[in-house]
Formats: structure tokens, sequence, C-alpha cells
């Protein structure tokens, strides 16, 4: 069955493009139904414009995160979206889209989790001197960068490293393991 993904970016979209890419090759069965940002200039906006998917960008209230979720959250069902990918979207949830989607939203976060949650994951691998770490797709539950994982990917930290080095061999994973972690879920939920 294909699933209808509904995707959440606030960035350059490189997730994004990387499982739309993967779509188009044939390699998921599923459509990205609408692509939401939160920041006018996302490059993940231009991007799903420039291949002729919806999207549509929604201004933040920092007074009431709710605004922008409700806004959100109605424009993914009205498109059917059966998963909501985070693909570099910046802000963190309120449980009330949480609860919305409740074990159908997923998240992409570049540290092997439990390790290294929050901003500046690779940073926090250099800091601590570990010899890997990676990337984890997960599902989002209210705590932060903590719901059950799907899948993840080991990257080994060279002593030469710095921050923009590690995330560039970490994000070649990312591109690799989100379409993977759909894939898992859709065998395991859809059969
Ligand atoms: C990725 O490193 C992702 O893991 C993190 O934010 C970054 C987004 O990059 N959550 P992009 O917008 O997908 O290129």
């Amino acid at each position: 069955m294909t699933i209808r993904l509904g995707v959440l970016a606030s960035g350059r979209g490189s997730n994004f493009r990387a499982i739309e890419d993967a779509i188009e090759r044939g390699e998921l069965d599923a459509v990205v139904s609408v692509l939401v940002s939160d920041r006018e200039n996302a490059g993940a906006l231009d991007l799903a414009k420039e291949r002729g998917l919806r999207a549509e960008y929604i201004p933040y209230d920092r007074e009431d995160r709710e605004v922008f979720e409700r806004h959100a959250a109605d424009r993914l069902d009205a498109e059917g979206c059966d998963l909501i990918i985070l693909a570099g979207y910046m802000r963190i949830l309120t449980p009330y889209f949480i609860r919305r989607f409740e074990n159908r939203i997923l998240n992409i976060h570049p540290s092997l989790l439990p390790s290294f949650k929050g901003l500046h994951p690779q940073q926090q691998a250099l800091d601590a001197g570990v010899k890997f770490s990676g990337a984890t797709v997960h599902l989002v539950i209210d705590d932060l960068d903590a719901g059950p994982i799907i899948t993840q990917a080991v990257v080994p930290v060279l002593t030469t490293d710095t921050e923009e080095s590690l995330s560039a061999r970490i994000l070649e994973q990312e591109h690799r393991i989100y379409s993977d972690a759909i894939r898992l879920l859709q065998a395991e939920r859809h059969g």
C-alpha cells in the first residue's frame, strides 16, 4: 500500500530530498502528500515546489505554539497523511500535535540515541571523545529525542574530525537510513 507522507521541515531539506529520490527510484512505495515549513526561506520549500509537490509555509507564533501546529495538523490531515516525517524541523512539538499523530511521527537525529540528545549532537560526540557516533530514526514521544528507535547507523569518529566533517559523514548515513526506517514501519504496519 502506498504510504502518504507529510513532511515538516525548517531548513535545507537534504533528508527530504533523499526520501523523495528513493521514491522516484521506486525504492519506497510512498508519496509526499505535502511539505509544511515554519520558515519562509527554507530550502526544503523550494525543493518541494521544484518537484511539483504541495508545499506550504505556515508562520510560527512563539507566543502560542499550538497555532502553527493546529494549522499544520489540519493541512496534514486534509492531505490524508499516514506518517509525519520530521526532516530538519527545528521546533519542539507540543503534546497537542504528538497526541494528534500518536505513533505516526518519525524524527531523525544525528547521534546514536540515547546519547547526545538535543542541539549540536555531533559536537557533543567530539567533546565526549567517543570513537563511534551515528544517526537514529525514532518515533516521536513527548520527551525530546527519546521515542522508540526504528533504525540506526554507526559512523566512526576520526581524530581529525571537526563538527563539520563529522556532521557531513553522519548526514550521508541519515540519507540512507531515513527511507529504510519508513520502509520498516510500512512493512510492520501495512504489510
Ligand atoms: C539533520 O542533520 C537532521 O538529523 C537534523 O537536522 C538536520 C537537517 O538537515 N535533525 P536537512 O534539512 O535534512 O538537510
